[in-house]
């Protein structure tokens, strides 16, 4: 029989409502073992040179060699077909570490910052994160909705399909629920999944610059009170933010109320934050730009993903990047992620994020592919549904019009994918979010 009449016969084979053909190569991000990729297995991007994927609503069927695809599934005749041209299909972006609630971007601060202010002393003068907490406050949640939904808008149509989204920008237990709020709608109003993540201890707020205690246990109260709007608690240890002593009482709160617990660690000077994050069993250790060898080995140990931030360093112009080969080879997890917010990176694309992993933390382009879609998966708690592309997880991916993988952080923020597909259906084209009219080419 040939193939078509093998597909109208059907059998027992499963349907599939979309696939994609024409892929010269497909990074699977799978290697045979679950869980976040360390080590060497970071090089394994899983590659499949001519495949073919099929999709049964949001679930992947097919993964594998194009001239299998037949014996394997049948193809509904109203199939979407997407036809790759022969270029490069990968999962997903997943952006594990965002500040996207907010208003009030500090575009005016790149000037002190290059006239010489440090982040902190930005911060103490009431700017940085204090004068966002102002403008967010004063913003209504319809506001706050409408701006996210537009930076979701283009997250996704650049291959971002899964964000986390970090509260913070509140600090009062009304605002903060507010902002959570917000992520949780955002999460209904599109394709994309939104991870909500209170960050009660981010900055001590005006109203309590003496009385960081009773800040503290506001941030507890927050916890006991909103918990079930959020599926991570995080705090920001750093001097002139909080504490190693408070974040660890915030954190272990928030563990106790059931979130998965993540911290700002090590960013702008080693205050033993790693060494915290591994205490915690925490599910990632953020930022590192100062972390130690003691705290390298403690992630390693307890198993805890780095999520590592390039444009931060940038932006602060701090100028010191986490030791990505030196995590990798104490065996740590990488993850790579945007921490886009208003003032320490306004960078929303993770196609950018993936090429300063190379360009300014030396990694293969392999590892940073891994880094920006498996291991963030697992970063967000999500790795057993998203992140990579094999039968039974959910059909999230994105198609490039290049010939190899290495151009995606080689054309460094030139390149947006030509369709991104969430859940098993189209939801951008060339750069613009929404489908194209013909649901595909
Ligand atoms: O991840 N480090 C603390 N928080 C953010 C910055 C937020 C801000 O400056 O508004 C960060 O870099
Ligand atoms: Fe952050």
């Amino acid at each position: 029989m040939t193939d078509e009449r093998q597909e109208a016969a059907g059998g027992d084979k499963p349907h599939a409502t979309l696939v994609v053909t024409g892929i010269r190569s497909c990074l699977t991000m799978t290697n045979g073992s679950a869980g976040p990729a360390a080590g060497d297995a970071q090089e394994s991007v899983g590659e499949l040179r001519d495949a073919a994927i099929a999709a049964r609503g949001k679930e992947l069927i097919y993964v594998g060699p194009a001239t299998r695809m037949p014996a394997a599934v049948r193809v509904a005749s109203d199939a979407v077909r997407v036809d790759a041209g022969g270029g490069v299909v990968l999962p997903g972006f997943v952006d594990c570490h965002t500040h996207l609630v907010f208003a009030g971007w500090r575009a005016g601060e790149l000037g002190h910052r290059i006239a010489g202010a440090s982040y902190q002393q930005i911060l103490a003068a009431g700017g940085g994160i204090l004068s966002t907490v102002a403008a967010t406050r004063a913003a209504s949640e319809e506001e706050l909705t409408d701006r996210a939904e537009r930076r979701l808008e283009h997250m996704i149509a650049c291959g971002t399909t899964t964000v986390e989204a970090k509260s913070g920008y509140g600090l009062t237990l009304a605002d903060e629920a507010k902002l959570l709020r917000v992520a949780r709608r955002l999460d209904g109003i599109g394709p994309w999944e939104v991870v909500p993540t209170l960050l009660g201890a981010h900055a001590l707020p005006p109203e309590y610059a003496d009385d960081r205690n009773g800040y503290v246990a506001l941030v507890e109260e927050m916890i006991d009170t909103l918990s079930d709007r959020a599926a991570f608690a995080d705090a920001f240890c750093e001097v002139g933010a909080f504490t190693s002593r408070e974040c660890a009482r915030v954190l272990e709160k928030g563990r106790e109320a059931g979130l998965g617990v993540k911290l700002h660690a090590d960013q702008l000077s080693d205050t033993n934050g790693a060494a915290l994050a591994a205490e915690l069993d925490a599910v990632s250790a953020d930022h590192l730009d100062f972390i130690s060898v003691t705290g390298m080995a403690a992630l390693a140990t307890a198993g805890v993903i780095a999520v590592m931030l390039p444009s931060v360093p940038l932006y602060v112009g701090a100028h010191r990047q986490a030791p990505a080969a030196r995590l990798q080879s104490a065996g740590v997890p990488l993850a790579l992620a945007t921490d886009f917010n208003p003032g320490t990176s306004p960078v929303d694309s993770m196609g950018v994020i993936v090429a300063l992993g190379c360009l300014l933390m030396r990694m293969s382009p392999a590892a940073a592919l891994v880094a920006a879609t498996r291991n963030a998966a697992y970063a967000v708690g999500r790795g057993d549904r998203i992140g990579t592309l094999e039968v039974g997880k959910q059909a999230d991916l994105q198609i490039y019009g290049v010939d190899e993988y290495a151009e995606l952080p080689y054309r460094f923020g030139q390149l947006v994918p030509s369709i991104v597909i969430k859940s098993g259906s189209v939801v951008a084209a060339e750069g613009e979010f929404g489908a194209p009219a013909a649901g595909g080419s």
